[in-house]
């Protein structure tokens, strides 16, 4: 196991005084890992992430991002190296064009002009918004901003990244690129990535999973073994997915020997049994 990159200790937050939002909340998180948040709605995983940068003050706990535990003295330094794409991309965004938005943060940073241009281009490329330079974020649909945020996150090039509900406005395609994207970060191998999600099947994906209710962290695992705990993850109001359901009765009956998460793995592997018999 790597080294810890995020360790989270005893947190709390409220947004009112009166409930806790993040109720004694203590998890750690692995360099070069990618892991995913799963929870319910208002289970505290868009809090979490505000208090991991600093957006939000405890109530009482520590965070401690690469080696240092945050406070208000170096939050602007923590947030060098964590980028986060909010879940609105609305609230994210300050250009008047997409250029300007992806550059926004890089300017902060003071980062050259050529080597501005040269991010810009590629992460929107990358995100196949190449053609919106010029566009005012405004006219762009919710998929598209997410895009852009993607993009400018990407650019400024930080150890850890946040993705926040990163592909919930995305169609089919749009999420698959999306997750491609997250998939091929994960194997250029310098960056933590967190993904904060309620979709069974992106989870799967990660490397290990955080399951989170009513502002704790219940259960920490495997993606191959989390799935599994249908209890728990009814109990924490989320969704098998029809395939793993389903593969997991044909796994009860002999017929296949493992979970399957994607249909085609699923139908594929059945093909195979049929040939067997
Ligand atoms: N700005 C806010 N003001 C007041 N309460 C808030 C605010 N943001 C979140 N909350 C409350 O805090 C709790 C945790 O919300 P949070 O947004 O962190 O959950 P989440 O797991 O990200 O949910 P979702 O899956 O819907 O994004 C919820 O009860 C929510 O209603
Ligand atoms: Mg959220």
């Amino acid at each position: 196991m790597n080294n810890t990159i995020i360790k989270i200790e005893d947190l709390y937050y409220s947004y009112d005084n009166k409930t806790l939002a993040v109720n004694k909340l203590s998890t750690e998180i692995y360099e070069k890992e990618w892991v995913c948040i799963l929870g319910h709605n208002g289970s505290g995983k868009s809090t979490l992430s505000k208090l991991i940068i600093g957006l939000l003050a405890p109530l009482k706990g520590i965070v401690e991002v690469n080696g240092k535990v945050l406070n208000e003295e170096n939050v602007y330094d923590i947030r060098k190296d964590v980028g986060i794409v909010f879940q609105n991309p609305d609230n994210q965004f300050v250009g008047t064009t997409v250029l300007d938005d992806v550059a926004f943060g890089m300017e902060n940073q003071q980062i050259e002009r050529e080597e501005m241009k040269i991010r810009i281009n590629k992460f929107l490329h990358k995100v196949k918004m190449e053609q919106f330079l010029d566009s005012e974020p405004h006219m762009l649909s919710g998929g598209q901003k997410q895009r852009v945020a993607i993009a400018g996150a990407l650019a400024l090039d930080s150890k850890i990244l946040i993705f926040d509900e990163s592909t919930s406005m995305l169609d089919p395609q749009g999420r698959e690129d999306i997750i491609n994207l997250i998939k091929e970060l994960k194997s250029d191998g310098d960056k933590t990535i967190i993904s904060i999600t309620h979709d069974l099947s992106e989870a799967i994906l990660a490397d290990r999973i955080i399951v989170m209710k009513n502002g704790r962290v219940v259960k920490t695992g495997l993606p191959i073994d989390i799935l599994q705990e249908e209890e728990l993850l009814v109990d924490c109001g989320l969704d098998v997915p029809m395939t793993v359901k389903l593969s997991q009765k044909l796994k009860d009956a002999n017929i296949i020997d493992k979970l399957y998460v994607k249909q085609e793995d699923l139908v594929n592997s059945l093909w195979e049994y049929n040939l067997r018999k």
